[in-house]
């Protein structure tokens, strides 16, 4: 589909999406609670049949449940996994409802440029899309076909606080339309999930905060998690577990700073350099090489903590 609303739209299940899911490491109970959420905001009639099997159907508390807002807020540092989680996890999602999974970003161009009135305009009309999408997610009788995840990334520019006092009027309307389209599948019982990430969980606006289904939080690897991601990126090549262990010492023990490496600094910056300088000089990877590495390694400093 080619939309200006959208940016790469997704079809789920892909088995490449699957492995780059996989490939997350340090994540695995927010992985399993976002799949249980998604399955219950997506086949509320799930819950239906749980509570007739294990309760005889009397379970008061299901309404509580279903009065949430279908929405999930990934926050947290940079380079945690944020994205990535959101764009892959329509794979196992269609996988445990045994459905396709459209995946719509929302493009950035919706933010509207600034230009008055653009905003509202644009998320109304993505909503609209995702609406007629979602509307056509059932056979005649009722059964889901397909379930649609809509992605809000970077969110705290599209769901800003209204309280910013600098906001446009017009900024603060997109933000209505955004809850109200929200709130309005889930009346309609439409099957879309919203997913927002943010940097900034203090900047998204408290009626979309407090209405979320659940707010996961991500954080950076432990020095555990960063052993764990060495090891896949060197798995196969000779460098001995001794040297691993102390590549990812050295990788979190820049006293100096109170934070060790991002998931991104080690996919993106770290591997990568290591693999490079190897490949620069013509020589293989070696243990002794990636601790001289490690030890001059600069983690991204945390957002929001100031140069
Ligand atoms: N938990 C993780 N395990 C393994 N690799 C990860 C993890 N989190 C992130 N990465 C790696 O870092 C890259 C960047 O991650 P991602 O874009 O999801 O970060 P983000 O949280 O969205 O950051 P930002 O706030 O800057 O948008 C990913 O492509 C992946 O290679
Ligand atoms: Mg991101």
């Amino acid at each position: 589909m080619t939309s200006e609303l959208f940016g790469h739209v997704q079809e789920f299940p892909d088995p490449d999406s699957g492995v780059r899911f996989e490939a997350l490491v340090g994540l695995d109970d927010v992985k399993v609670r976002l799949i249980n959420e998604a399955t219950v905001i997506l086949q509320p009639e799930l819950l239906d049949k749980w509570a007739t099997v294990r309760h005889m159907g009397t379970v008061h508390a299901l309404q509580a449940v279903r009065d949430r807002v279908p929405l999930i807020v990934l926050a947290g540092d940079v380079g945690t996994g944020k994205t990535e989680l959101a764009e892959t996890v329509g794979h196992p999602i269609a996988h445990q409802l045994g459905v396709d999974v459209t995946l719509y970003p929302l493009s950035l161009n919706a933010r509207g440029a600034g230009l008055v009135g653009q905003m509202t305009t644009l998320i109304t009309s993505a909503l609209n899309e995702i609406r007629n999408m979602a509307a056509k997610s059932r056979t005649s009788d009722g059964q889901l076909n397909r379930a649609v995840i809509l992605l809000v990334d970077e969110a705290d520019s599209v769901a800003q606080s209204r309280e910013l006092a600098q906001m446009h009027h017009e900024d603060r309307a997109g933000v209505n339309a955004l809850i109200q389209g929200i709130d309005s599948f889930r009346k309609e019982q439409l099957p879309v999930l919203t997913i927002m990430c943010t940097n900034r969980p203090d900047a998204i606006d408290p009626a979309v905060a407090r209405r979320a289904a659940h707010v996961f939080r991500l954080g950076r690897p432990t020095a555990e998690q960063t052993r764990e991601v060495l090891n896949a990126a060197f798995a196969g090549i000779a460098v001995s577990h001794n040297d691993l262990d102390e590549v990812a010492m050295l990788l979190h023990s820049d006293n100096s700073k109170q934070y060790g490496p991002t998931y991104s600094d080690l996919r993106q910056r770290f591997v990568p350099d290591a693999v490079l300088d190897a490949f620069g000089r013509d020589a293989p990877i070696v243990g002794s090489r990636l601790i001289e590495l490690a030890a001059s390694f600069t983690p991204t400093r945390p957002f929001g903590s100031g140069s």
